[in-house]
C-alpha cells in the first residue's frame, strides 16, 4: 500500500499549545488530508472555532484561518473523528505526578492512557498512533499493551510512532514552518518502517526530506527529554555564573558573549535571567531523573536534578535581592511586576518564574501590582493560588486565597508602576523597553528601584534618571552592596 493511501484523515487528541498549532500547520500544507483536532475541553474547542483563539502565538491566526473549515476542524466529538482517522496524534498533557509513587518527579500518564483507551474502543480499522506528547522512555510499549487489550474489533492493529514536538512557544509557527528537524521513531519491523514512511510523507509536503530523521522508538522518546534537559541546563549554567558575576564584579553578558563566540558552545540560550519556566523544562527533567532512578542510575538522576535546583535558587536569589536592597522589608510597599508570562510573545504562564517571585514578595507583605500584555487577571489569580505541579490539571474551580488580597492585576503599565517603590521586570516583552521611564520615575516613591530580571532595559539611562538599578549578573550598584552605608 502506498503511504498516500494510508493517510486520508488525521485526528489529534488534545487541542492545546502543541496539538492546535501542529495540526494547523499540517492542514495548511496538506490540503488533501482532513485534519480534526479533538478535545474534551468544550471551551477550548469553542475558542479554536472562534475569532479569538485559545492561545496567543504570533502568526497562528493566519495559519488557522487559512485552513479552518477547508480541511482543518476542531471538535468535541472525539469518538467519531478518532474512529474515522487513519493516523491519530496524541497531544494530551503529561504533567508531573502530585501524589503516589514518584510524586513530584514521575510523569502522570493518566491523560495519555485515557486517550489510548479511547482509541482502542472506537477503532474498527488499523491505525497509526503517534506520540506527540512528551513521554517517558518506553511509553510506547505500555501504550501498545493498552491498545491491544482494549480493542475488540478483530484484525485491527496499531502501529505506534514517537514524533516528539520541538517547537518553542512564542516562535511556534516559525518553528513548525521551518523546523531544524522532525524526528520520527518507530518499531524496526516492516510495518513499523511502513508507518514511519507514511508519517514522513505527511511532513515532506513542506519539509525537506533530509530534515526528517528516523530513529528507533526509544531513541525518539529519549531524544525529546534529552533536548529539553540540555536546553534547561544551559540556562541554569549561565544563571549559576550570573550569581558568581554579582559576587565578583564580572558582567554575565560579557562572559556569555565571550564564550558564545566559541563555535563549540555557540551564542544561543546564554541569556542569564530570573529562571526558566514553561510547561516542559522542569517537568521533563524531573521525569528524566525519575526514569534514571527507576533504572538504578542515581548519579545520573542527581546530575540532572541539579539543573532544577539551580533554577529554584535563581528565583529565590532574585527575591532576596529585592528584599535586601529595600532595607530588608517590602511590607506594604507597592511593587510593580512587569511581565507574568514565562517568556515574551506568549500568554502561557505555566511554571513561569513570576509565580515564585510574586509568592516570595507576597509572603514578605509586599503589595504586588502585575502587568502583562497577554496574561489575564483570572489566569494570574489562578496561578498564584495553585500549589506546585497542580497547574497542569483541568480544574478551574480553585478559589483565591487570602494572601491574594495583596495582589492587583493592572490593565496598563502606568497603573502598575505609578506610586510603586520598585519595578521588577520578569518577562522580556519588547514594549517594556519603550516606556518613558523619566515619567515613571517622577511618580514613584523614592528611592525608586528597578530590578531587571531579564536585562532588557537601558540601565545607564535609568541610573541617570535616578533609579537604583539591579541588573541580573552585572556589577552591583554601590547602593546594593552589603557594606555600603
Ligand atoms: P495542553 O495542556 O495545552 O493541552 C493538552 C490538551 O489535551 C488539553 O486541552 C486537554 O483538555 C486535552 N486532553 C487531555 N486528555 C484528553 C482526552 N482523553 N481526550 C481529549 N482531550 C484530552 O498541553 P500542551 O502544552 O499542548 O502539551 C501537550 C504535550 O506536548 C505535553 O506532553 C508537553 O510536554 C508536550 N510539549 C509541549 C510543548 C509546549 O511548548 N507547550 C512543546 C513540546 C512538547
Amino acid at each position: 500500500m502506498s503511504e498516500t493511501a494510508l493517510v486520508k484523515k488525521i485526528a489529534c487528541i488534545g487541542a492545546g499549545y502543541v496539538g492546535g498549532p501542529t495540526m494547523a500547520m499540517i492542514a495548511l500544507n496538506c490540503p488533501e488530508i482532513e485534519v480534526v483536532v479533538v478535545d474534551i475541553n468544550e471551551e477550548r474547542i469553542k475558542a479554536w472555532n472562534s475569532d479569538k483563539l485559545p492561545i496567543y502565538e504570533p502568526g497562528l491566526d493566519e495559519v488557522v484561518k487559512a485552513a479552518r473549515g477547508r480541511n482543518l476542524f476542531f471538535s468535541t466529538d472525539t469518538k467519531k473523528h478518532v474512529g474515522e482517522a487513519d493516523v491519530v496524534f496524541v497531544s494530551v498533557n503529561t504533567p508531573t505526578k502530585t501524589t503516589g509513587i514518584g510524586a513530584g518527579r514521575a510523569a502522570d500518564l493518566t491523560y495519555w492512557e485515557g486517550a489510548a483507551r479511547l482509541i482502542a474502543s472506537v477503532s474498527t480499522g488499523s491505525k497509526i498512533v503517534v506520540e506527540k506528547s512528551t513521554v517517558p522512555v518506553k511509553t510506547a510499549e505500555a501504550i501498545g499493551k493498552v491498545l491491544k487489550r482494549n480493542c475488540s474489533s478483530p484484525g485491527v492493529t496499531f502501529e505506534i510512532l514517537s514524533n516528539p514536538e520541538f517547537l518553542a512557544e512564542g516562535t511556534a509557527i516559525e518553528d513548525l514552518r521551518k523546523p531544524d528537524r522532525v524526528l520520527i521513531g518507530g518499531a524496526e519491523t516492516e510495518s513499523g518502517r511502513k508507518a514511519m514512511a507514511a508519517l514522513k510523507w505527511v511532513y515532506e509536503h513542506w519539509i525537506p526530506s533530509e530534515r526528517v530523521l528516523l530513529a528507533n522508538l526509544w531513541s525518539a522518546e529519549l531524544a525529546k527529554l534529552t533536548a529539553n534537559a540540555f536546553l534547561a541546563q544551559r540556562i541554569s549554567s549561565i544563571n549559576a555564573i550570573s550569581a558568581l558575576c554579582e559576587a565578583s564584579g564580572a558582567d554575565v553578558q560579557q562572559v556569555a558573549h565571550a564564550i558564545g563566540t566559541d563555535s563549540r558552545i555557540g551564542p544561543k540560550f546564554l541569556n542569564a535571567s530570573v529562571g526558566f519556566g514553561g510547561s516542559c523544562f522542569q517537568k521533563d527533567i524531573l521525569n528524566l531523573c525519575y526514569v534514571c532512578e527507576t533504572l538504578n542510575l542515581k548519579e545520573v538522576a542527581d546530575y540532572w536534578a541539579a539543573v532544577v535546583t539551580m533554577n529554584d535558587y535563581q528565583k529565590q536569589r532574585f527575591v532576596e535581592r529585592v528584599l535586601g536592597a529595600m532595607f530588608n522589608t517590602v511590607a506594604n510597599k507597592k511593587i510593580a511586576v512587569m511581565g507574568f508570562a514565562f517568556k515574551k510573545d506568549t500568554g502561557d504562564t505555566r511554571e513561569t518564574p513570576a509565580i515564585d517571585v510574586c509568592k516570595g514578595l507576597i509572603r514578605d507583605g509586599a503589595k504586588v501590582s502585575i502587568f502583562d500584555p497577554q496574561v489575564t487577571s483570572d489566569q494570574v489569580f489562578r496561578d498564584l493560588s495553585t500549589s506546585k505541579f497542580e497547574w497542569d490539571r483541568p480544574d478551574y474551580s480553585r478559589s483565591h486565597t487570602r494572601i491574594l488580597d495583596n495582589v492587583k492585576v493592572c490593565s496598563s503599565p502606568t497603573e502598575a508602576m505609578e506610586g510603586s517603590h520598585a519595578i521588577c521586570v520578569l518577562t522580556e516583552w519588547d514594549e517594556f523597553k519603550t516606556y518613558d521611564y523619566q515619567a515613571v520615575y517622577d511618580k514613584m516613591c523614592k528611592p525608586a528601584f528597578v530590578f531587571d530580571g531579564r536585562n532588557i532595559l537601558d540601565h545607564d539611562k535609568l541610573r541617570e534618571i535616578g533609579f537604583i538599578v539591579y541588573a541580573l549578573g552585572k556589577p552591583l550598584d554601590p547602593f546594593l552592596q552589603k557594606n555600603y552605608s
